[in-house]
């Protein structure tokens, strides 16, 4: 049994009653774009981060803007750490062992993370815990879709915080109720243009989804498995430190790649901390694919493929060629109604669509994005998910 069916059950015992008898599956919604209604909780506010500037500074107004917001958050994660373990041992752990880590990191994270320490006054071990977190416990569905002119179009909802306390009484996550105020987009520029764009949480420097303008979009999805983060964690902790970060991967990749192909390349050969699956839209039509990564390898690579009528590509945290736990099934929901809505009626607008239907919408969302290549564009909204609504 794999830690995530152990902690999912364990977390099912505590976590559900009679009232969530999975899977709960809506029929697909339609007519929810523009976003409206109690499925939407707001807009997402834009961010610049010049590259420019030297690591240190870049996140300075940022995180002047939303330090209370993660500060409120990171005392929730020494609040649940503490109910783990009283006595605040992990706590003393991490502002002990942590802030070395922190020079261990490769340029520019360690220095942006030094940065962002500085500005917040939040102790530098518990800024690098805030940043491991997301290597550990996203959840999340992304798609991939041509359309029948060619357009390339990528959307994303972000899960994360399972297991990481829920509030009886709101019936919600607390960490993810917490996240929510932290979400934004980020336009990173160099020489005041526009390199790539991102949705993110304030606070933390790899990118779990992006855009690169008129050349390719990329999402990160977790991948569950017995050789899972944490052996990569602890790895790099005793020293070994060949692997890469998932998140500064494909930070670096939007960065830096120029192309679909090369963003492919990058993704699938370098050796990673984790397992992940990354999930990468280009420009022109066929090009859409799941790549699914164990720590050393390109496991499989599933690309759009118009002559097999395969005209999307679709992820949630289950390898493509397995059925997904049954109480966690989003993806045959989620694609019911992509081949409902069809090839011919797919657009940023029916993919909200998709993305908002229940369970693929759950307890657990905290932002959907939607990107499309050719127009540069890069939206994203805070979700809600009013009851009835699956924890996951
Ligand atoms: C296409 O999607 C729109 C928006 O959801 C919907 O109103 C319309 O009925 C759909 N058209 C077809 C042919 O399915
Ligand atoms: C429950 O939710 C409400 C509204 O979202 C919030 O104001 C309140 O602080 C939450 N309670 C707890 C204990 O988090
Ligand atoms: C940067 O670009 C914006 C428009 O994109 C322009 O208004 C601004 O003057 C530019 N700033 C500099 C320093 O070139
Ligand atoms: C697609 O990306 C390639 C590689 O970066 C670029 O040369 C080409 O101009 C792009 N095509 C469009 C239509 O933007």
């Amino acid at each position: 049994m794999s830690p995530c069916v152990l902690l999912l059950s364990v977390a099912l015992v505590s976590v559900t009653s009679a009232q969530f008898v999975p899977p709960f599956t809506e029929d697909c919604r339609s007519h929810m774009y523009p976003p409206n209604g109690p499925t939407f909780r707001g807009a997402v506010a834009w961010y610049t981060v010049d590259l420019d500037l030297p690591p240190s500074k870049r996140w300075n107004t940022l995180i002047a803007d939303k330090k209370t917001d993660l500060v409120t958050m990171i005392q929730a994660i020494r609040d649940l750490a503490d109910a783990f373990v009283p006595s605040g041992r992990l706590v003393e752990l991490v502002d002990v062992t942590l802030p070395l880590m922190a020079n261990t990191l490769p340029d520019p994270f360690s220095e942006e993370i030094k940065g962002i320490a500085a500005v917040s006054g939040i102790p530098l071990g518990e800024v690098v815990l805030f940043n491991i977190f997301y290597e550990v416990f996203t959840v999340c569905t992304s798609i991939v879709a041509e359309d029948d002119k060619g357009n390339l179009l990528h959307g994303r909802n972000l899960d994360f915080g399972l297991f990481m306390g829920w509030d009886v009484k709101n019936k919600s996550w607390i960490i993810s109720e917490k996240l929510k105020p932290l979400v934004v987009n980020l336009d990173f520029k160099r020489n005041n243009q526009t390199v790539f764009k991102s949705t993110n949480f304030a606070g933390y420097v790899g990118m779990l989804t992006g855009i690169k303008p008129h050349t390719f979009t990329l999402t990160m999805n977790e991948r569950f498995s017995l050789d899972g983060g944490y052996i990569g964690i602890l790895e790099w902790i005793l020293g070994q430190r060949d692997g890469m970060w998932m998140s500064f991967l494909t930070r670096s990749v939007l960065e830096n790649a120029n192309s679909y192909e090369e963003a492919k390349t990058r993704l699938a050969t370098t050796k990673l901390l984790a397992p992940a699956y990354f999930i990468l839209g280009g420009n022109q039509t066929g090009q859409g694919c799941i790549i699914t990564r164990s720590r050393t390898l390109s496991i499989d690579l599933l690309e759009i493929d118009l002559k097999l009528n395969r005209w999307y590509v679709l992820e949630t945290n289950y390898d493509h060629w397995e059925q997904p736990l049954f109480l966690d099934d989003r993806r045959t929901p989620a694609m019911k109604c992509m081949n409902q809505v069809t090839q011919k009626n797919i657009s940023l607008k029916t993919m909200y669509d998709i993305l908002s239907t229940k369970p693929v919408l759950n307890k657990l969302t905290t932002y959907t994005t939607l990107m499309q290549v050719s127009t540069g564009n890069l939206e994203s909204y805070i979700r809600d998910c009013p009851n009835p609504c699956m924890p996951w």
